[in-house]
């Protein structure tokens, strides 16, 4: 049996409880980990709200979360590449959380941790990262380009500034007024969305408008920047508002393949990326986790330290 905070029926908050939950062992292709930290990230209560049920249906109860970092305790048939004792972090099975003492894993989205990267940081990278990773790919970000960062203080914007800028690319990034001194800190020129003239500093700050627009807000946002978009300028978003079509959507590349995390916690490990990880909660206070994300407003990254190694 394992302990995991589950959602019990799709709903809000109140849906929400700790439960002994068996896990069955690991299928071809998977292996069953001991959770050390789980990530937190806005789809955790959009799923539990039942807005993903058309395309993830689950059996209820479930566990919430999507993501972990932790440590191979079974492997299935056809895993190879993994081992039981293996320090491994990426996405959760679909329908096995991630909020939870034990998580199935798919080996193919799965990836050792480097020495020297805490269970924490890693459990951070798989959604926030891989989606921002696979933005820029999708965007075709290439050194030189101006990169327009829509929502820059979230948990994908704060790797996707980082990572754009990483790349060579110049990043200007909206976020409310209280996060322009950390926006500015992963390598971005700040908007305040609720502080600036948006359009007018957007304007002045890329007079030829940006060459590609990575919307992480939805709603209004992209709106606010509309008139700057020219014809080459390249606009993706990830929220699932169909605002985004009208300006020409591109496509999420590579997201969360096991080369793709590798990459990444590399770049971790060698002290280029950070992961950015603004409040850790104990596992027993897994609820006030995804209340914080729920909120919308987190700077970087929330994770549950499901062990209690910290
Ligand atoms: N399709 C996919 O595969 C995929 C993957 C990951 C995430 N997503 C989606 O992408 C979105 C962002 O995810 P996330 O993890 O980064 O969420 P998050 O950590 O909650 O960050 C959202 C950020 O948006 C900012 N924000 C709110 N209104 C804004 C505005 N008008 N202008 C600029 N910033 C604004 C908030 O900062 P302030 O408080 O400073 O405003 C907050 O930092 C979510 O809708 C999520 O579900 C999709």
């Amino acid at each position: 049996m394992s302990l995991a905070y589950c959602f019990t029926a799709y709903g809000g908050p109140e849906v929400q409880r700790f439960l002994d939950v068996t896990v069955p062992a690991p299928a071809r292709g998977e292996v069953l980990v001991r959770v050390h930290a789980a990530g937190v990230n806005p789809v955790d209560w959009k799923v539990r709200a039942g807005m993903h049920r058309s395309f993830l249906p689950l059996v209820l109860p479930a566990v919430l979360g999507r993501e972990v970092a932790g440590v191979v305790v079974r492997t299935g048939p056809g895993v190879d590449d993994l081992a039981v004792g293996d320090r491994v972090f990426g996405a959760t099975v679909g329908g096995s959380g991630g909020y939870a003492e034990l998580a199935l894993m798919p080996a193919a989205r799965t990836a050792r941790v480097p020495a020297g990267v805490p269970f924490v940081e890693a459990a951070a990278l798989p959604i926030a990262a891989g989606t921002a990773h696979g933005s820029l790919a999708g965007l075709a970000v290439a050194p030189g380009d101006t990169v327009l960062v829509l929502g820059a203080g979230g948990g994908v914007g704060t790797m996707a500034t980082q990572l754009a800028a990483i790349g060579g690319a110049t990043v200007v990034g909206t976020a409310s007024a209280g996060k322009r001194v950390f926006v500015e800190s992963l390598g971005a020129t700040a908007v305040a969305h609720d502080e600036d003239d948006v359009e007018a500093r957007l304007r002045e700050l890329l007079p030829d408008g940006p060459d590609a627009v990575l919307d992480l807000v939805g709603g209004d946002a992209l709106l606010g920047a509309a008139s700057l978009l020219g014809d080459r300028t390249r606009v993706l978003g990830v929220t699932g508002e169909p605002l985004a079509t009208r300006f020409g959507v591109g496509r999420l590349v590579n997201v969360g393949d096991s080369a793709t995390l590798s990459a990444l916690a590399g770049l971790v490990g060698a002290g280029r990326l950070d992961p950015r990880v603004h409040r850790v909660f104990p596992f027993v206070e897994s609820g006030n986790a995804l209340a914080l994300v729920e909120s919308g407003h987190v700077a970087g990254k929330v994770v549950i330290d499901v062990a209690g190694d910290r």
